[in-house]
């Protein structure tokens, strides 16, 4: 797949097919966020790839504020877990390049499985402690986030398009709000071809 399809064709995923995920498509995945960029090159990272159906139905079963708003995830065959050694890292200012170099890793991973025709998305709606505890993650290394990985189902379900709706999901803010030239707020005129026009699944608004 092209890359800009890729980038256009990734959306979140939330309602699987029972199917496994291959070990190779797995594989692959892992080593696309391998190959990340990070601070210094520490690599801090580190995946915890999860398949134990109970273990999933764990994770998502977990309130955040009261709700279980990460439920729809039990259909998931399979669940990337992203961890950070933060020694591995640095900081810079107050940025903590833990996050960062993990993140761009695990969108690495996202992008890998969706080329690969597999289905994600991204999740932060979780309790570290619970989540450390379930998957025995040692002392001094953060959970940064997670995504399930498995084939989308046909239809997505009505709890992953209440999501959808309520997120807006589809909304991209306009290229002049978020790209300035020369200086905050300095405006250019945009070339007509932009890069989202080929976008399908993407409205500015
Ligand atoms: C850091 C981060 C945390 C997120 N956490 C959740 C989550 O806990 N549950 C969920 O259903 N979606 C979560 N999302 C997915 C966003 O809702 C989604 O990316 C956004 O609505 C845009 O939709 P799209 O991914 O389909 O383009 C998260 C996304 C990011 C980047």
């Amino acid at each position: 797949m092209e890359f800009f399809d890729v980038v256009a064709r990734r959306h979140s995923v939330r309602t699987f097919r029972p199917d496994p995920v291959p070990e190779e498509l797995i594989a692959q995945c892992i080593e696309a966020a391998r190959l990340a960029p990070s601070w210094r090159n520490g690599q801090c990272w580190r995946f915890i790839v999860v398949r134990d159906r109970q273990t999933i139905d764990q994770l998502a079963a977990q309130r955040i504020y009261g709700y279980p708003i990460n439920r729809w995830l039990r259909s998931a065959p399979a669940v990337v877990v992203a961890c950070a050694d933060p020694r591995e890292s640095g900081q810079h200012g107050d940025l903590p390049y833990w996050a960062v170099d993990t993140a761009i890793a695990l969108e690495h991973l996202v992008l890998a499985a969706t080329a690969l025709g597999l289905g994600t998305c991204w999740i932060g709606g979780f309790d570290e402690a619970t989540v450390r505890r379930l998957l025995e993650v040692p002392e001094g290394i953060r959970v940064v986030a997670y995504t399930p990985l498995g084939y989308p189902a046909a239809r997505e379900s009505l709890m992953g398009q209440a999501v959808k709706t309520i997120a807006r999901s589809h909304r991209r803010k306009p290229m002049e709000q978020i790209v300035f030239y020369e200086r905050w707020g300095g405006q250019a005129e945009l070339p007509a071809a932009d890069a989202t026009s080929g976008y399908p699944t993407r409205r500015a608004g």
